[in-house]
């Protein structure tokens, strides 16, 4: 980050003295207004719900240009990592490093996360203590938050060290957790890892093996879920990821900054929106229903929203729905699903909404969210799950924020201001007088 020659200056129509701001320009992107001093200058705050214009810290992670449609990866684009940047490990390294790594670089780090994938055998009995029909998200939230009480030995944030080895395990213990949900909630046992596959193949292992039948390994399959991780990986500095960086910023420690971002993303507005999405394409239920379904998502007093469309920040065509539909396409050829009656609907109803004043005028554009779900539920992915896969796949975006955040000196505890607009001062009467 630099400082541009030009500063801005506000003023304010009652005579108070003008504040001059400095400005910095990043690589690439909106400049910032650095407005740090402005309470202490003025004693007034900022006011921004949603962070609609608020730049919460510096990051050289992922950039994102929502108007053009183009999602970055340290400087790589999305389509160039999910078609020739090798498979979902490069990719976090890349995240984690900065670089894609060479070749005896990739050895090592695939060699380090395939041997943190087992969790602590007593883990087991944090899944027995949910019920058999929770909700898988809660399952993780749980299980991800304690998995701090079994790691003492790398709990020290201030050590670079420790924050490195709490990384590999989160990343290869995340597919087991998930994976172990899923066994849970069907009743099957279960299943431990094996070092001998990828960690995407190991994943699929892991869900769908039983003790009477080994899960055969199928590539088209295994590089669709690859994909599926890749394109959720990082997404600069969204709900989830926040709510990580804020949890982290009181030094809290990565497990429970994670099992935060987790219990966000479960939200029907982000990381939810493939379940809904995919919940959404089966109450349509056929072709024939989509003008009525339309109808009722223009009506605003009716509270449907066409989910998997529309995006905070993208307002061109989000580039993973390009390369997700792309993936769908591949996974119901090989599977013999190519006339899957919920595939044509979503095609139909995207082509409907591509077309229509309302979402053109809007610039509501399909979502990654749209086409994952058609992909999850094609490879047997049960539907409670998809976010789950969400935060499978996000977590090294999450700790990859998380470890550049501490290790930021401009770092401070996060602490948004307010508004206030309740009551003043008042007396407490006694009961009989209220
Ligand atoms: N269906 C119908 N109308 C929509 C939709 C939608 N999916 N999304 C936005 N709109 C409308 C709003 O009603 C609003 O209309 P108005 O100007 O007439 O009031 C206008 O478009 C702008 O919408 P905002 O809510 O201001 O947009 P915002 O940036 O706050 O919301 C969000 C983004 C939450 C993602 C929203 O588009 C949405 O709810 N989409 C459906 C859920 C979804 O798919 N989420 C996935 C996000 S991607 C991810 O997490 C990986």
């Amino acid at each position: 980050m630099t400082n541009s020659e030009i500063k801005a200056t506000l003023s304010f129509s009652d005579g108070s003295p003008s504040l001059e701001m400095p400005i910095y320009k990043g690589t690439v992107g909106p400049d910032v207004i650095d407005i740090r001093k402005l309470y202490a200058t003025t004693g007034m705050f900022t006011y921004d719900p949603g962070f609609m214009s608020t730049a919460a810290c510096n990051s050289s992670i992922t950039y994102i240009d929502g108007d053009k449609g183009e999602l970055l990866y340290r400087g790589y684009p999305i389509e160039q990592l999910a078609v020739n940047g090798g498979d979902f490990l490069e990719t976090c390294y890349l995240l984690l490093n900065g670089e894609l790594p060479n070749a005896a670089e990739k050895e090592k780090f695939v060699a380090t996360v395939t041997n943190h994938t087992m969790v602590h055998e007593q883990m087991q009995f944090f899944f027995r203590g949910f019920r058999r029909d929770a909700h898988p998200m809660s399952v993780l939230v749980g299980t991800v938050g304690a998995l701090a009480s079994f790691y003492h030995d790398s709990l020290d944030i201030n050590d670079p060290h420790h924050r490195e080895v709490s990384a590999i395990r989160l990343i290869a213990k995340m597919p087991t957790l998930v994976a172990m949900a899923y066994k849970y909630s069907i009743g099957q046992p279960f299943v431990y890892p094996r070092n001998d596959l990828s960690y995407s193949a190991n994943f699929m292992h892991m869900m769908f093996s039983t003790p009477c039948a080994p899960y055969k390994t199928n590539e088209v399959l295994v590089r669709a879920l690859d994909r599926i991780l890749i394109l959720h990986a990082d997404h600069e500095q969204n709900a989830s990821t926040s709510t990580v960086r804020l949890a982290g910023s009181s030094g809290a420690n990565p497990f429970a900054c994670i099992a935060a971002g987790i219990a966000c993303l479960w939200g029907p507005a982000h990381g939810g929106a493939n379940e809904a999405a995919l919940s959404m394409l089966e109450e349509i239920g056929s072709v024939d229903h989509i003008p009525e379904f339309i109808r009722q998502v223009k009506d605003k007093n009716s509270g449907v929203k066409l989910m998997g469309f529309g995006h905070r920040v993208y307002k061109n065509y989000d580039p993973r729905a390009k390369l997700m539909r792309e993936t769908c396409y591949e996974v119901l050829q090989e599977l013999g699903l190519q006339d899957d009656p919920l595939f044509k609907l979503a095609m139909a109803l995207e082509k409907i909404a591509l077309e229509d004043e309302y979402f053109v005028s809007r610039k509501l554009y399909p979502n990654v969210d749209f086409y994952s779900g058609i992909v999850q539920r094609a490879l047997g992915i049960p539907t409670s799950l998809f976010t789950g896969i969400f935060a499978l796949a996000r977590t090294v975006g999450w700790i990859a924020q998380w470890k550049e955040m501490i290790s930021d000196p401009e770092q401070k505890i996060g602490r948004p201001r307010q508004l206030f607009v309740g009551s003043q001062t008042r007396e407490v009467q006694p009961i009989e007088k209220r």
